[in-house]
């Protein structure tokens, strides 16, 4: 008898090594690490979760009904074209379940999101890079690796961990350069902080094509990345599918509590996209005046290079030491780079002033 085994192309997957949360025997200063609003959650979104202890025994509305009302008209989109899922994660594992299998392929760009290869060798599928142009994704070089085994291409926009995003007209070259039976996957998970004339999160373009999806997140604006709770608009076919496709009770009665508390606390909201908008620009000039090469970001992050992978390890190690946890890349190919999250004030004048002592001293 032969041993077990399983499908091919899960034993290709590097498993996601997801943000350290602690330094070794020092108190954590702040944690940079995984993108979390910096201001943390909404004390409505508190307030919910702590009401919906009482009802624990419950079975969540499997529907995510008036979830999915709220989000229609926080966005101005109809509930019956939205699904909601334990983070955004949920619905790009389904919707790359649904629509790819063994000997297909999944296209993304080089810097992309690593849960999108991740997920393409999940079902026995072949990721395919397509290489950026300035840490930017390349609307030509995604077109030009279509073959008729492509399925799905995944675009986060803007993206983790580089922080650029493609225009609005990129995207839409992107989508009619396609062919109908591609699914495009624009996922939006910082759509909330950008404030560009020229961007466009995809929902206009949902509503103008069959073969596009968008998904959101809870957990970078919204401060609830621990709740875990995402969701995805999309033409009425493809939501059809992932209805049929995903768990029962894939929400849980907390988060979809929290989350409708979330999003009725505009000043909440406003308050994080604020504080971006302040310290994003802020410590991104600061690292430059350090001689480092932070990249352009729309995020509510920074990716910057050091010049080489010993010096970015070291700037790592050294931040560390200073209870500052930043974000090594190289699991995406970004070897002289580490990313860190927009936070508080404080916070980040501690990364500038641990990051002068750390150029200081390594010259
Ligand atoms: C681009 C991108 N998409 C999706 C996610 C997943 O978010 P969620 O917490 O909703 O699963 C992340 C999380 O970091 C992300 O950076």
């Amino acid at each position: 008898m032969s041993a077990l085994s399983p499908r091919p192309g899960i034993m290709k997957i590097a498993p996601y090594v997801p943000g350290k949360d602690s330094i070794d025997g020092k108190p954590t200063i702040a944690k940079l690490s995984s993108n979390e609003g910096a201001l943390g959650p909404s004390p409505k979104a508190m307030a919910a979760y702590a009401k919906a202890a009482a009802e624990l025994h419950r079975y969540p509305d499997g529907a995510s009904d008036k979830l999915r009302q709220a989000i229609g008209r926080h966005y101005g989109l109809d509930a019956a074209r939205i699904v909601c899922g334990c983070g955004s994660d949920e619905l790009i594992n389904l919707l790359i379940r649904a629509y790819c299998g063994p000997g297909d392929e999944l296209i993304y760009s080089q810097y992309g999101f690593l849960m999108y290869p991740i997920n393409a060798l999940g079902v026995g599928a072949t990721p395919i890079a397509a290489p950026e142009k300035d840490y930017r994704a390349d609307v030509d070089a995604i077109l030009g690796k279509v073959t008729d085994r492509t399925r799905v291409v995944c675009l986060a926009n803007p993206n983790n961990p580089t922080g650029s995003y493609i225009t609005r007209d990129e995207v839409r070259r992107l989508q009619a350069g396609l062919p109908k039976n591609v699914l495009l996957v624009i996922d939006a998970a910082y759509a909330e902080y950008v404030s560009r004339n020229d961007y466009e999160s995809g929902l206009e373009l949902v509503d103008r094509a069959d073969n596009v999806v968008m998904t959101r997140t809870f957990s970078k604006i919204y401060g609830m990345g621990g709740l875990r709770l995402g969701w995805m608009y999309g033409p009425p076919a493809v939501v059809d599918v992932i209805n049929r496709l995903r768990q029962p009770f894939n929400v849980n009665l907390a988060a979809q509590m929290a989350g409708i508390a979330a999003l009725e606390d505009i000043a909440h909201t406003d308050a994080s996209r604020t504080n971006n908008d302040i310290w994003l620009p802020w410590l991104s000039a600061e690292l430059a005046k350090l001689g480092l090469k932070p990249l352009p970001s729309v995020g509510n992050f920074v990716t910057v290079g050091f010049g080489s992978q010993e010096r970015a390890k070291a700037a790592n190690d050294w931040l560390m030491n200073d209870g500052l946890i930043p974000r090594l890349v190289a699991a995406y190919g970004l070897t002289e780079h580490l990313r860190i999250t927009i936070g508080t004030e404080a916070e980040m004048k501690a990364v500038r002033d641990s990051l002068q002592r750390f150029v200081a001293q390594s010259k």
